[in-house]
């Protein structure tokens, strides 16, 4: 979603601004703009499309300034367009503003400003209106931190935001409310942006602003004021992680760099939080025996990925700790009556810790009693602050837009929540829990064994890239996954693709089968081989062509399918974690083949934070 960076120092503001902008471009937009202040003028140029059309727009021109913004826009009001592209200024052109988020009282307040103040808007946007509302407030407050504070007074919605006007060019107004927003802190040299990678080739230290709050950003001086207007103290925060951990080293792809860091994100995120006996420590998560027996119910909210993630979660806690899990789309459940109290566990999924719905379910859960557990990649991100206990998922920075390690790393987080509560409450021996353990420790070397073969798989998609549709099917843990692999295809390749638990196939889908639709049919479960066995006799029998993934030696399924991927041979249970990565493969192949741009898809954002 919209990206945000903003600098104020002694450095050429443009090239700082647009280099950050260049590292926020995973989180999808339609186009980018700048603001500067040049010898007393502000100066504002942006442009439709990448960030590449914008910096043609701009040419040779220094536009030498120590103060700028900028905004990669993905279009919520308004289509994209030169004009709809922020930064957005006031009637008069002395104040411009970056925003990320919506507002939702807009028409409202466009309407005031255009009768009682005779405002005459320029664009489809609902951004606009703050820029009017924050110059008409100046007119008489003469002060950009006062102006802002009483604007946002008047607005409702959610809203990360960056002011700045020509008359107090020293310095940029910031403040925050459901979107994220960070400062970095340097020498001479300040910066905000949404997210991390944006400053990482600048500053590691970095304040992390919460909701309601305004930051005033001068060269050598960062404010933070709380709801009240006062001055608040913030800790520092020093991330920890380098530049390379969000540059491509040399792979094509960001994605295709992160599914073959899946081994080492899976082996810290187990590995680091096992104890000398092998038992979990749940660090930063207090979750006694007391708390697990006082628990009736789970409930799993998180959207797309995440929530595949929380498929499996489901069957694997209800498998090892015996305890019944409701798994729901965040969208879905924060509007509907959910039966959540004090006697549930709930558990938010997210890589980004700011996806919008995810956070709203998450309060909704809140405020109906629950004890909240998040499991997030993004350290400090908003539902990690927001919940009781996070469970972090220590795959690095995730920068293509499709998931794939943040999938991995969160199912080895359910499968050690489901562990540490089976053998907390008695539901699992200890001999049972050190062989699951010592299987799951297996995981990251069965998967470099399996990345040898990755050929068979990259040779596989020139020969089914340009299919119309394709259809995903398993049972039991094989159909959580196949939904994965489902909308990995269709988010980076386009295609038209649908998965089905195979036993659902005969009430309806299979009426879709015609010779030659591809089907890639998971037969993984060694318990329900040979009803899968029997879903692709009925699809084969239609004509289909089946593409088929089973476990090394299983030459049962080979012999019904046109073709086969094999996966290492691991316990049942398990096999979400390598079954999941041929098709992340796969669809990466499929999407190449076809020319896609892979780690940007059309129409998606990293990090989803409206609603
Ligand atoms: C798909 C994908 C999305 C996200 C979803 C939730 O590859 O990345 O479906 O999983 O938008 O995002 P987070 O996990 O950041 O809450």
């Amino acid at each position: 979603m919209c990206g945000i960076v903003g600098y104020v120092g002694k450095d050429n503001a443009k090239d700082i601004v647009i280099d950050g902008l260049k590292k926020l471009e995973y989180r999808g937009y339609d186009s980018a703009g700048i603001a500067i202040i040049r010898n007393g003028k502000l100066e504002v140029k942006k442009h439709v499309g990448g960030i590449a059309n914008l910096e043609n727009l701009i040419g040779e021109d220094p536009m030498t300034s120590n103060i700028a913004i900028g905004h990669t826009r993905w279009a919520t009001h308004g289509v994209p367009s030169d004009d709809n592209a922020h930064p957005h200024t006031s009637q008069d052109g002395k104040i411009a503003i970056v925003h990320n988020g919506i507002i939702e009282n807009y028409v409202e307040l466009k309407h005031q400003l255009e009768e009682k103040h005779g405002v005459i808007f320029r664009t489809e946007t609902d951004s606009e209106v703050i820029a009017q509302l924050i110059g008409v407030i100046y007119k008489e407050k003469k002060d950009l931190l006062q102006s802002v504070f009483d604007a946002v007074d008047k607005m409702r919605g959610t809203y990360a935001i960056v002011a700045m006007s020509q008359d107090e060019p020293d310095r940029m107004v910031a403040v925050r409310k459901d979107a994220p927003l960070i400062v970095g802190l340097g020498k001479e040299n300040n910066f905000v942006a949404s997210d991390i990678p944006a400053l990482l080739k600048y500053v590691k230290e970095i304040y992390l602003i919460e909701n309601n709050e305004t930051v005033l950003v001068k060269a050598d001086e960062v404010k933070i004021f709380n709801e009240d207007r006062k001055e608040i103290k913030r800790e520092v925060f020093h991330v920890t992680w380098d530049v390379d951990a969000a540059e491509k080293e040399g792979y094509e792809h960001f994605m295709l760099k992160e599914i073959y860091e899946q081994p080492k994100g899976l082996s810290e995120t187990l590995n680091r939080r096992l104890t000398k006996d092998g038992k979990i420590r749940l660090e930063g998560i207090s979750l006694t025996k007391e708390d697990i027996d006082n628990i009736n119910k789970i409930y799993i909210v998180a959207c797309g990925t995440a929530y595949h993630a929380g498929l499996v979660g489901k069957y694997i806690i209800e498998k090892l700790a015996k305890i019944p899990v409701e798994v729901d789309v965040a969208s879905e459940f924060r509007y509907r009556d959910p039966l959540v109290d004090e006697k549930t566990l709930f558990i938010a999924i997210s890589q980004s810790g700011e996806t919008l719905d995810t956070l709203a379910a998450l309060r909704e859960a809140k405020k109906r009693g629950a004890r909240v557990l998040s499991v997030v990649n993004v350290v400090g991100s908003s539902v990690a602050r927001e919940s009781d206990d996070v469970f972090y998922t220590w795959a690095g920075p995730e920068i293509a837009v499709a998931s794939t390690k943040a999938y991995t790393t969160q199912l080895m987080c359910m499968y050690m929540l489901a562990l540490y509560m089976g053998l907390e409450t008695g539901t699992l021996t200890r001999e049972y829990y050190d062989n699951f353990i010592k299987d799951l420790q297996e995981v990251p070397g069965k998967l470099k064994t399996f990345f040898r073969n990755v050929s068979q798989i990259e040779e596989l998609s020139k020969s089914l890239y340009n299919r119309e549709q394709v259809f995903f099917i398993g049972r039991g843990l094989d159909s959580a996954v196949s939904y994965e692999g489902s909308l990995k295809l269709k988010e980076i390749s386009y295609i038209n693709s649908f998965a089905i638990a195979a036993g659902e196939l005969k009430h309806g889908t299979i009426a879709l089968m015609e010779p030659g639709t591809l089907v890639i049919a998971l037969a993984c479960q060694d318990f329900l081989y040979e009803k899968m066995v029997s879903n692709i006799q009925e699809i084969k029998a239609r004509g289909a062509y089946v593409l088929a993934i089973a476990k090394e030696g299983n030459d049962a399924i080979a012999k019904q399918s046109d073709t086969m991927i094999y996966i290492p041979e691991c316990r049942d249970e398990i096999v979400p974690l390598i079954s999941v990565v041929p098709l992340q493969l796969f669809a990466y192949y499929v999407a190449r083949e076809r020319g896609c741009n892979i780690d940007k898809p059309k129409n998606l954002a990293k990090s989803v934070t409206v609603e």
